[in-house]
């Protein structure tokens, strides 16, 4: 029989608010069956053809709150669409005795969850498919004693165990469910409560309790849902008797599979760490990436690795085996995700070679009882074989199986057996009784009569599936431990950083207010809160790291905007961008157009959103694991580093405290990622065992790190009056990344002697081009540093000063210092320029030396090897070969490494000076007698009123109003620096009302005068040292006039 190839469809879905904000560009297109993707960077498309292409991104009008398309010309594909195209063909083949599986693929966000579930009136293919199967059982034909029956399960993978979500008050099973052989080497989960439903409202029902479950996880950690895989399995059963009377039993299996988010399939790649990345890296969605590519390659010779991960077990008749399999793969349509995107589509277009061989599971119902007696006889044979005591413990997929396993297999069985004689209503009787037990909860009722809480989740599709009603009296909020014994009215969280009475609720008639106990974290709409405080309808309330609500009011409250509108409002990331505003991280365009700084602005924030719940959330962790560790996001201004200040791009990163030694580590966006799951794994092994964490090696544990140097801040050393050989020195601020004065520098830059000598305004040239293709010495000179707040703050650190001066490639840097606020350097260093081109030349007059302060720590591990630079800027093709120059005095070991490496090489020149000292001296011979004659010559010119030449003299005076002119700009230039990154105005102050206070204008409004009056002194700075040179060259010009003058007249 010919196989039948994996069905591949594809779908893109809307802007969302993020990226609508961000001004995101679409970089799809779709035309029939073909995608185009268009790489954003470079303008190149690729195109993928795929069984289906679903533009759903616009096109489309809401209509009583369901998406269609906007006109009869629209493209755009709706949920009914999709069903009928792919859902349906799912149930006609359940009725056939078909097996079915339709799994979503696609990064988090991307729409898996959409097409497979829906959203609210926009029900997805499983809703409709469920409703749509027992519209049909209900028209069926039954005169011949036909009985149709429908079994539901749900579970998740995450971290590779097995969870049923519909068994939530059978007690967390430790290491998941686990997954098993059966005779026909298909694998499956026991212990999974496959439940029976008579109706959709049952279905209903069901998935509704998987979601809350899902949401209310035993992990308590953020965003578990886009590391988790859903498997819902809906079994089909027919029972009838065939032609000859005999009854035969059609079964079908539909599974239905929304993975976990694709960008956890790989590697992240470069985060630089110390430690192996973390569970970033999803096994299950790896494995099922080798399945695909091993199934697509079709090589007999090669094993499918099935084996290798729980969901490619559960899903092997699915991928090249028993069943008809459709995949749908969400796109995201932002220029943001095109590499992902890209890969998405790639992943697809290898699925879409997989063979499958789907054949109708019809067989007599007596057989199927005959098959499992067989079966346990074969394995109480085995058992008795084993023996009492003889138990061999080997893996029972190896067919060696122990006797507890056998045992198991044997109840297994047995209880299947059970099953299969019982009658459909008694099970669906039994069903029904469990359900009533269970579910004596709260009804839908009295959230239309009562205030309540409601969840919000970071996975739009488990927001507001938990709901708390508030009643008369004091509500409890907490762990609730014991609480929940005594029988009070308690919210029982399980997040992290809750505490076990954690806040009250109270309800006093028709004022509900919140009440925080000790210093728990209690924030409303963005602001924490240490007293008392009323709650309205809409208020936004997180509980500990982040648990997060939404306050639904009174019914009276609701008119306004119901509870609808708000939850559609007040979704996960409306949360974090609150929390960010109260701390002063804002972010909005102003135009459309999008430059690069803007959209690395936009870039920063995003990632300073992103990155906040899960700061958080390892703070939390850090606390309750005792780590005594405090983690910090702050924004990164990268125009501190670069030498012509003109470099916009923001990055975030996360300062890294320990509260006792106070050393520090700075960790950037990916390694905080990387760590933040592998803390994520820590603590999850320390709620199965807390004594793991004390005998966790510090090489393992991803709170720790060496101590390593720190990067404090910057000065900018212009280099422009050098351009004129004119000598600077100045005493420079040292500012932080985030534009904070971490204390100032003394340097001075001067001209010298190829011998290192250093030369004052004398050599000073008027015009910087006759610098080109000649040689330019410089000795650099870090004489002191002071009030370092570095030290000020912990007198046991000390810092290093590292530079790079034009094209170096390692740069130089000074001694360390310990201890001290205001140290001495002592550092110079005497840098040659061979041949001096026009590159160098706009070198000096645009940028500066980017003198980067280091801070030390305590527990630091000496560096050995550095390399520096020679202090040689070769031309591309030198015109004479320059010794390296003298080198700096240092007395650290490193830097005495690096001198001995310069002596040698200053050796090995000796030859070629002592070569180049006979060319020199013939060259003196020849210019002092050349000197000799000119000076002959200007003895019969007229001198000037000081005895200098005229000419001279103009050219004196002119040299110094260029270096007065210098030494005027140079703040200015540090002033307009300072503007330009961007410092932050103040954070708004709040009441406890949460509202912004009155004060808050006023630090504004000072702010603003501030920034103005900045404004003013640069501007006014600039033109005074403009009309002073202008001035100076009036009067020099005017001199020569008149020198002319007196000569002309003479
Ligand atoms: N086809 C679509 N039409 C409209 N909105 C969509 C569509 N696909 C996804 N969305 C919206 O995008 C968001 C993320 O989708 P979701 O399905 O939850 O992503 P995933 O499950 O892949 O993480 C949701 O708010 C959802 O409503
Ligand atoms: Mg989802």
């Amino acid at each position: 029989m010919p196989g039948e190839n994996v069905q591949v469809a594809v779908r893109v879905r809307p802007f969302n608010q993020r990226e609508k904000n961000a001004n995101s560009k679409c970089i799809l297109k779709m035309d029939r069956g073909s995608t185009t993707i268009t790489n954003p960077h470079t303008g190149e498309n690729k195109t993928f053809t795929f069984d289906h292409s679903y533009w759903s991104h616009d096109g489309f009008v809401e209509k009583d709150s369901v998406l269609i398309p906007d006109s009869a010309n629209s493209i755009y594909a709706d949920q009914r669409m999709v069903f009928n195209q792919l859902g349906r063909q799912v149930l006609d083949n359940a009725w056939e005795g078909y097996n079915s599986t339709l799994f979503a693929y696609g990064q988090t966000g991307s729409g898996k969850s959409y097409s497979m579930l829906g959203y609210g009136a926009n029900k997805g293919i499983v809703p409709i498919a469920c409703g749509e199967l027992f519209k049909a059982i209900d028209g069926a034909d039954k005169s011949n004693g036909k009985q149709m029956q429908v079994t539901f399960s749900m579970l998740e993978i995450y971290n590779e165990n097995v969870r049923d979500l519909l068994a939530s008050n059978k007690g967390s099973t430790h290491g998941g469910l686990k997954v098993r052989q059966d005779r026909n080497q298909s694998f499956y989960v026991p212990d999974l409560r496959n439940l029976p439903c008579e109706n959709y409202g049952a279905i209903e029902r069901l998935m509704k309790e998987g979601a809350i479950n899902r949401t209310t996880a035993s992990t308590n950690m953020n965003a578990t849902s886009s590391r988790s895989h859903m498997v819902i399995t809906i079994k089909f059963k027919q029972v009838f008797n065939n032609a000859s009377g005999e009854s035969t039993t059609k079964t079908s299996e539909i599974n239905l599979v929304d993975l976990a988010g694709s960008e956890r399939a790989k590697s992240t790649g470069a985060t630089g760490d110390r430690l192996k990345e973390g569970s970033a890296i999803n096994v299950s969605l790896l494995t099922l990436g080798s399945v695909i590519e091993a199934l697509a390659e079709n090589n007999p010779k090669k094993t499918v690795p099935y084996r290798e991960s729980v969901l490619t077990k559960l899903l092997k008749s699915a991928l090249g085996g028993n069943s008809k399999t459709v995949m749908i793969a969400a796109l995201s349509p932002a220029d943001i995700n095109f590499e992902e995107t890209l890969s998405t589509l790639r992943y697809a277009d290898r699925a879409k070679k997989i063979q499958n061989k789907a054949v109708i599971n019809l067989s007599p119902t007596e057989k199927l009882i005959q098959d499992l007696k067989s079966e346990n006889a074969r394995l109480l044979q085995l058992l008795a074989q084993h023996g009492t005591g003889a138990s061999v413990n080997k893996d029972a997929s190896q067919g060696f199986p122990s006797s507890a396993d056998l045992e198991l297999l044997i109840a297994q069985n047995e209880r299947q057996m059970k099953e299969t004689m019982m009658t459909w209503d008694q099970k669906l009787e039994e069903a029904k009784k469990e359900w009533q037990l269970e579910h004596v909860s709260a009804s839908d009722k009295m959230f239309l009569e009562h205030p309540y809480f409601q969840n919000v989740n970071e996975d739009p599709q488990l927001s507001g599936v938990i709901k708390k009603c508030i009643l008369e009296g004091v509500t409890v909020v907490g762990k609730c431990t014991s609480i929940q014994q005594s029988k009070k009215a308690c919210i029982a969280l399980r997040g992290l950083g809750i505490q076990e009475h954690h806040a009250n609720i109270i309800c006093n008639k028709n004022r509900i207010i919140a009440e925080p106990l000790k210093s728990n974290d209690v924030f409303i709409n963005g602001s924490k809160i240490t007293t008392r405080t009323a709650l309205k309808h809409g208020d936004r309330i997180k509980m500990g790291s982040n648990s997060l609500f939404l306050f639904i009011g009174f019914p009276n409250e609701r008119k306004k905007e119901s509870a609808q509108e708000l939850t559609s409002k007040c979704d996960y990331a409306f949360f974090q961008n609150e929390l960010a505003a109260s701390l002063g991280i804002n972010y909005e365009f102003k135009t459309k157009q999008k430059d690069n700084s803007q959209a690395s602005l936009a870039r920063a924030y995003n990632d300073y959103v992103m990155l906040m719940p899960e700061v958080a959330q390892v703070n939390a962790i850090s606390q309750e694991l005792q780590k005594n560790i405090t983690f910090q996001i702050f924004v990164l201004n990268l125009a501190s580093h670069d030498s012509a200040g003109q470099e916009k791009e923001k990055e975030v990163a996360v300062k890294v405290v320990q509260n006792i030694t106070q050393q520090v580590w700075i960790w950037s966006k990916a390694k905080f990622i990387n760590r933040n799951y592998l803390i994520e794994e820590l603590y999850q092994a320390f709620l199965d065992d807390p004594k793991h964490v004390d005998s966790l090696a510090k090489e393992d544990d991803p709170f720790w790190d060496p101590v390593e140097d720190i990067y404090i801040g910057c000065s900018h050393v212009w280099l422009h009056s050098l351009a004129y050989r004119m000598p600077l020195e100045d005493q420079i601020v040292i500012l932080s990344h985030s534009g904070v004065e971490e204390g100032q520098m003394q340097v001075t830059i001067s001209p010298c002697t190829p011998n290192g000598v250093v030369q004052g305004d004398d050599v000073m040239i008027l015009d910087p081009n006759q610098l080109l293709g000649g040689r330019l010495d410089i000795f650099i000179q870090i004489h002191q540093c002071v009030g370092l707040q570095w030290i000020k703050q912990n007198n046991t650190r000390g810092i290093l000063i590292k530079f790079k001066f034009y094209n170096e490639r390692y740069g130089h840097q000074t001694r360390m210092v310990w201890h001290v606020v205001n140290p001495r350097m002592n550092f110079q260093k005497h840098i040659a320029i061979d041949c001096v081109d026009q590159d160098f030349l706009d070198y000096l007059h645009t940028n500066a030396i980017v003198m980067e302060v280091w801070g030390l720590q305590g527990g630091r591990q000496s560096i050995s090897n550095i390399t520096l630079d020679d202090g040689v800027i070769r031309a591309s093709s030198p015109a004479i070969t320059v010794s390296p120059p003298s080198t700096a005095a240092s007395n650290s070991s490193t830097e005495l490494e690096a001198l001995e490496r310069e002596l040698e090489i200053a050796r090995n020149n000796i030859e070629k000076l002592s070569e180049e000292k006979k060319e020199l001296k013939e060259l003196c011979r020849v210019l002092t007698k050349e000197n000799t004659n000119l000076k002959s010559r200007g003895k019969t010119e007229k001198k000037g009123k000081n005895g200098v030449v005229p000419g001279n003299d103009i050219q004196a005076e002119l040299g110094r109003a260029l270096k007065r002119h210098f030494v005027d700009v140079r703040p200015v230039q540090n002033q307009l620096q300072n503007l330009a990154r961007n410092d932050v105005p103040p954070e708004p102050r709040r009441s406890n009302n949460g509202l912004v206070n009155k004060d808050s204008y006023n630090d504004l409004r000072r702010y603003a005068e501030t920034c103005q009056s900045e404004i003013g002194k640069i501007s006014s700075g600039l033109d005074g040292a403009v009309k002073t040179l202008k001035e100076s060259v009036a009067a020099s010009v005017r001199a020569k006039k008149n020198e002319s003058k007196v000569n002309g007249t003479r």
